[in-house]
C-alpha cells in the first residue's frame, strides 16, 4: 500500500514498521487474517494502541475500526491505553488465589501506589490482573514484561520490583 503524501504526514506509523505489517498481511489469504500479527507488531514498536492508530491499522487489514478494536481488547495484552515501562501481570485464577493472591496484589498495590488497572504517576509500572499464567504449581505467580516470577511473598516481590528501572 503506497500512501499519498497527505497521509504520510497523518501516519501513525514509521514506514519500517508499515513494511513489517504490510509483509505479515500479504502472508495470509484475507488480509484481516493477519489482524493479531499487525496489532502485536503495533504493541512492539509503540507499547499501545490509540484510537488514531487502531483506525490506520484497520484500514490497512481492510476491517473497520471496530472489528479490529474487538480483535484487540479480546486479547489481554493488546493495549489500548497508555502503559507504563513495565507491566506487571498479577495471576488471579484459583492457585494462585488459594496460595496468597491478596497478599501480592496487597504489597503491590502498597509499594506502587496504584490500583489494578493503573499506571503509576512516573510512568513505571502498570499493573494488570492476568488469569491463570500457567505456573500454577508454584503460585502465587506474576509476571513482569513476559518474565515470570513464582513462590512470590512480600520480600521476593520487593526484590522484584527494584530490578525494573
Ligand atoms: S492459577 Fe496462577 S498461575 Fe495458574
Amino acid at each position: 500500500m503506497i500512501l499519498t503524501r497527505e497521509e504520510q504526514r497523518h501516519s501513525t506509523l514509521s514506514e519500517e514498521v508499515r513494511s513489517e505489517m504490510l509483509a505479515a498481511v500479504a502472508a495470509c489469504e484475507r488480509k484481516r487474517g493477519a489482524a493479531l500479527d499487525v496489532l502485536l507488531i503495533a504493541k512492539r514498536y509503540y507499547g499501545w494502541i490509540s484510537d488514531e492508530m487502531l483506525r490506520e491499522l484497520a484500514v490497512i487489514l481492510e476491517m473497520s475500526p471496530a472489528e479490529l478494536d474487538s480483535v484487540a481488547t479480546f486479547y489481554n495484552q493488546i493495549y489500548r491505553k497508555p502503559i507504563g515501562r513495565h507491566v506487571i501481570l498479577v495471576c488471579d485464577s484459583v492457585s494462585c488465589w488459594i496460595m496468597g493472591y491478596d497478599l501480592v496484589r496487597v504489597r503491590l498495590t502498597a509499594r506502587l501506589g496504584i490500583n489494578l488497572g493503573q499506571t503509576t504517576p512516573d510512568g513505571r509500572f502498570t499493573l494488570l490482573p492476568i488469569q491463570c499464567l500457567g505456573a500454577c504449581d508454584q503460585a502465587p505467580a506474576m509476571m513482569v514484561d513476559g518474565e515470570l516470577f513464582v513462590n512470590l511473598d512480600a520480600t521476593t516481590i520487593d526484590e522484584i520490583i527494584q530490578r525494573y528501572p
